[in-house]
């Protein structure tokens, strides 16, 4: 789902400008002069920086970004080179870098708002500020590069901000949302992470048949841990359920801890030692933990006790595998104790 950047383009003024041009003089819209901000503003327009930068120029205008160059609504016509990068008359007068915005010279935050000048407000990023990478530091050009030609998912999905060549950074692709390289990003950083999905019972990542990003929104959510849901407009469900529907219920008896704690109360999401990947080795430790304190004996129903004369004599192995008996143990719809 993309939105349209249209209303949100352009910083300060000229935004303001623009507003009220296109409310009170829509006609003349389309005949707007092709620099809209003059030479006095320090803008120099992007056919200015194409001749120096001509290759790396040229690989931007045909990737999405094009669009701004091209577009009169956002106010960056014939200007896109500096809606990233600044005014940069200055610059390119004197040929100098520090005459210009550089995103692998800037701090993450610097970085982050030139391209939040025009991304803030769309769904994407609704969850950036209760939590994300922006908090930690890790800028949008961390994980995305802004100069390709082509979107070729063969090709490495962030750039390298060593790598200088523009040939190199014009093979770039800005998003990709083939698993394999989504999951070579994440792990880049995140090695402990990866190293879950290694175990024995794991999703299946590293055969590429999932990515971090089923169930993380990289851009921050409202949920913990950047963590999904199912719908990006509401905060209602995990994430989970839109593979594991079975699991959603309603159910005429639910299983307290599943909505209360969230799957994490029984499983390792990432992966596990575990067999159904669950926190614990045996399935009756597991349960425990928390039925621990059913009495010895009996309560209510007489039969629930872990001692004779109740019903579970946890000294038999017949009674340790909880879940053969209990085997709606997300939620049952016609069974009280979870028995079917
Ligand atoms: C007259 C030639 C010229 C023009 C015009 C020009 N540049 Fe440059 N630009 C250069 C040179 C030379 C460098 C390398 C400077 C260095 O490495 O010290 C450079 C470097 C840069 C850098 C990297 C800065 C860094 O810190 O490494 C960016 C970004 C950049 N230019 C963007 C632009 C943009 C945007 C425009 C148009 C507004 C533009 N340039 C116009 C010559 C030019
Ligand atoms: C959407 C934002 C955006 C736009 C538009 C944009 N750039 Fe960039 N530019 C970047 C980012 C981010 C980098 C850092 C490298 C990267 O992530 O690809 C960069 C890096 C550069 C560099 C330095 C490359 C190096 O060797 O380090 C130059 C030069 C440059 N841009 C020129 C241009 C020119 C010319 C245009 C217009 C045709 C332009 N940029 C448009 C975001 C942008
Ligand atoms: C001047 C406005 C503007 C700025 C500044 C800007 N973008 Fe964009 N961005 C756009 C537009 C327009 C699109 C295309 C949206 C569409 O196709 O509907 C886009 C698309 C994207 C996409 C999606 C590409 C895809 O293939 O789906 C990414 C990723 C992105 N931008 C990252 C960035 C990053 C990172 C920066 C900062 C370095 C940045 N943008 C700065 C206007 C901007
Ligand atoms: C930790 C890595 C990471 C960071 C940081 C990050 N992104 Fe992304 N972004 C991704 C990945 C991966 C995708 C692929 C889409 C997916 O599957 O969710 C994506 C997709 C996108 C898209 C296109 C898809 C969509 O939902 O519209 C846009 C636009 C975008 N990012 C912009 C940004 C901007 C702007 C920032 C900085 C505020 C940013 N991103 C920071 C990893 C990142
Ligand atoms: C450039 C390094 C970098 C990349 C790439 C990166 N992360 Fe992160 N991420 C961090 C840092 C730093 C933190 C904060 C410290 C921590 O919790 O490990 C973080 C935190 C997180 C958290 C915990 C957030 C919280 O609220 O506690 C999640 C989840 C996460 N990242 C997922 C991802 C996913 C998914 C991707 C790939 C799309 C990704 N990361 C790519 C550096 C990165
Ligand atoms: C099946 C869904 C799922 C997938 C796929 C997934 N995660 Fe997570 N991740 C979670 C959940 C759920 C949590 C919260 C755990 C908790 O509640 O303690 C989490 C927590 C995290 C955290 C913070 C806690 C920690 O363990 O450090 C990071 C970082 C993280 N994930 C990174 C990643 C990365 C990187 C990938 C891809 C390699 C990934 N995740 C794939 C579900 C997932
Ligand atoms: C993108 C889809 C998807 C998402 C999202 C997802 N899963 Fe899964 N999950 C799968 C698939 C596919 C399997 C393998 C099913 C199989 O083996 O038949 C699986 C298996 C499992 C298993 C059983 C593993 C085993 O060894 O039998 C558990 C437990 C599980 N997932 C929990 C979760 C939890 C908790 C979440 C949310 C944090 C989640 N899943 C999110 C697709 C997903
Ligand atoms: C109270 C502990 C508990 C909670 C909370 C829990 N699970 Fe489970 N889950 C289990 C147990 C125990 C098994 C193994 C059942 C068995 O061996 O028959 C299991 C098995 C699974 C399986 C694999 C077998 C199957 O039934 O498909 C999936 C998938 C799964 N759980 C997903 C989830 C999801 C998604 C959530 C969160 C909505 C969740 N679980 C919450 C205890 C729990
Ligand atoms: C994270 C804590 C937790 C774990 C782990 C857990 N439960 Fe529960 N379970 C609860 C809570 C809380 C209730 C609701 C008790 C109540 O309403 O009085 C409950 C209710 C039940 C009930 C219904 C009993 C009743 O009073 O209606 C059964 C049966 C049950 N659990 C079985 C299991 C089994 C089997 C396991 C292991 C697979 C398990 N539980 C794991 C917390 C847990
Ligand atoms: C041989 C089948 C069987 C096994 C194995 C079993 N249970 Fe039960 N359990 C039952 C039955 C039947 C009931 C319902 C008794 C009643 O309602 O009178 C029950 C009831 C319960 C209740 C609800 C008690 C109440 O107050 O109503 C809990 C909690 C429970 N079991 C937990 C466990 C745990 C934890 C394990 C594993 C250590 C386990 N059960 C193993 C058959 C079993």
């Amino acid at each position: 789902m993309r939105n349209s950047l249209s209303t949100a383009s352009t910083p300060g003024s000229m935004r303001w400008l623009a507003i009220v041009s296109l409310l009170l003089l829509p006609t003349f819209v389309g005949a707007a002069p092709k620099k809209v901000r003059t030479d006095k503003e320090g803008y120099a327009g992007s056919e200015a920086c194409l001749v120096c930068h001509e290759d790396l120029g040229k690989a931007l205008l045909q990737s999405r970004h094009g669009k701004v160059e091209t577009d009169t609504a956002r106010g960056w016509k014939g200007q896109s080179c500096e809606s990233c990068h600044g005014p940069g008359l200055k610059h390119g007068e004197a040929a100098e870098a520090k005459f210009i915005l550089n995103f692998a010279k800037a701090t993450p935050r610097e970085a982050d708002a030139s391209c939040l000048s025009c991304h803030k407000n769309q769904a994407t990023h609704a969850g950036r500020i209760s939590g994300s990478h922006s908090k930690v530091q890790v800028a949008c050009v961390s994980c995305h590069s802004v100069h390709h030609s082509v979107s070729d998912p063969s090709l490495p999905l962030f750039r390298d901000l060593t790598t200088n060549s523009p040939a190199a950074i014009a093979k770039l692709a800005i998003v990709t949302t083939r698993s394999t390289r989504i999951n070579e990003l994440c792990s880049s950083c995140h090695a402990s992470a990866w190293a879950a999905f290694q175990r024995p019972h794991a999703h299946a990542l590293p055969q590429g048949a999932m990515a971090c990003t089923d169930c993380h929104n990289p851009h921050g959510t409202s949920r913990p841990f950047g963590l999904n849901t199912t719908a990006r407009t509401t905060n209602a469900e995990p994430g989970c359920f839109k593979c594991h529907a079975d699991k959603r219920g309603p159910f005429a008896f639910e299983h307290a801890p599943v909505r209360m704690e969230g799957c994490s109360a029984c499983h390792e999401n990432h992966g596990s030692a575990n067999p159904r990947m669950l926190n614990r080795a045996e399935v009756s430790h597991l349960c425990l933990e928390c039925h621990a304190n059913t009495p010895a004996v009996s309560n209510k129903s007489g039969t629930i006790g872990t001692l004779p004369p109740g019903f579970h004599d946890l000294r038999l192995p017949l009674y340790r595998n909880c879940t053969s008996c209990h085997s709606k143990v997300h939620g049952s719809h016609i069974n009280r104790d979870l028995l079917r």
